[in-house]
């Protein structure tokens, strides 16, 4: 085996992991505001969603880049499976295990929105509540293992996303609109179930369709 260590990937690691957070609560705001039907004429729910989703795979370069930092710098061995498997790593084995929660729940969401046309609307409606676990699990994550996040600024910014997404939490739970099966917009990124096509083939139609269909929520 080889080893790499240098400081800068330390800092890469601690700066991706705060940006990856900020991100995340951003993601979940977003998502937040499309569930609890916000959306009006200059910004409507379809431009919020694909927001949502735009910031979502952001997030996701982010992640990538601070587990691939934390896994090639050799001064921390986490070991190669850590970022999946929990409770595997000999460092911060407990904050680096919940890390891995988050990264699996945070897959799991992710893999079931691209396969939206494929999954049932119910079951991708309760892996899409897993999101809020692997919140939970992230900031334990970022307070038990981070060199930042437990004082000054970068304390500041943890606690400043976890309110955030606790009044979301809140938001979502108590101002909850009547379900509509159905209205949610599907990823462009889905592929359609084999045998079928989705209704609008080209950008154009697909843009006029959301269109369509976001002046009729509104
Ligand atoms: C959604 C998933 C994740 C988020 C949002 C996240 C975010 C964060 C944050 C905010 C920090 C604190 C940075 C600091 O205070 O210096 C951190 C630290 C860290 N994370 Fe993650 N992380 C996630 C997943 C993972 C995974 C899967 C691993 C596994 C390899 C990992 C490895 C680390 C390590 C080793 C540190 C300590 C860096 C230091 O020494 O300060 N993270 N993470």
């Amino acid at each position: 085996m080889f080893a790499l260590t240098t400081p800068y990937l330390w800092y890469t690691t601690r700066a991706t992991g705060m940006v990856t957070l900020v991100l995340f609560t951003l993601v979940v705001s977003l998502g937040t505001l499309v569930a609890n039907r916000v959306g009006g004429r200059t910004i409507g729910r379809f431009e919020l969603n694909e927001l949502h989703r735009s910031v979502s795979l952001v997030a996701m370069v982010f992640l990538v880049i601070h587990i691939l930092t934390t896994l090639l710098d050799s001064y921390v061995a986490t070991g190669w499976l850590s970022p999946i498997v929990p409770f595997i790593s000999p460092y911060r084995r407990v904050g680096v295990a919940l890390g891995a929660v988050a990264f699996d729940l945070i897959l799991a969401v992710w893999v079931s929105s691209l396969l939206k046309a494929r999954v049932k609307q119910q079951s991708w409606r309760f892996i899409h509540w897993f999101s809020w676990l692997a919140f939970a699990s992230a900031i334990a994550h970022a307070y038990l293992t981070g060199t930042d996040a437990k004082r000054g600024v970068g304390l500041a910014v943890v606690a400043a996303c976890t309110l955030v997404v606790l009044l979301s939490a809140l938001w979502r739970f108590f101002a909850r609109p009547a379900r509509a099966a159905g209205r949610t917009a599907l990823s462009p990124l889905a592929a359609a179930p084999a045998g079928e096509t989705l209704p609008a083939t080209s950008t154009a139609e697909r843009d006029r369709a959301a269109r369509r269909s976001v002046q009729w929520r509104r």
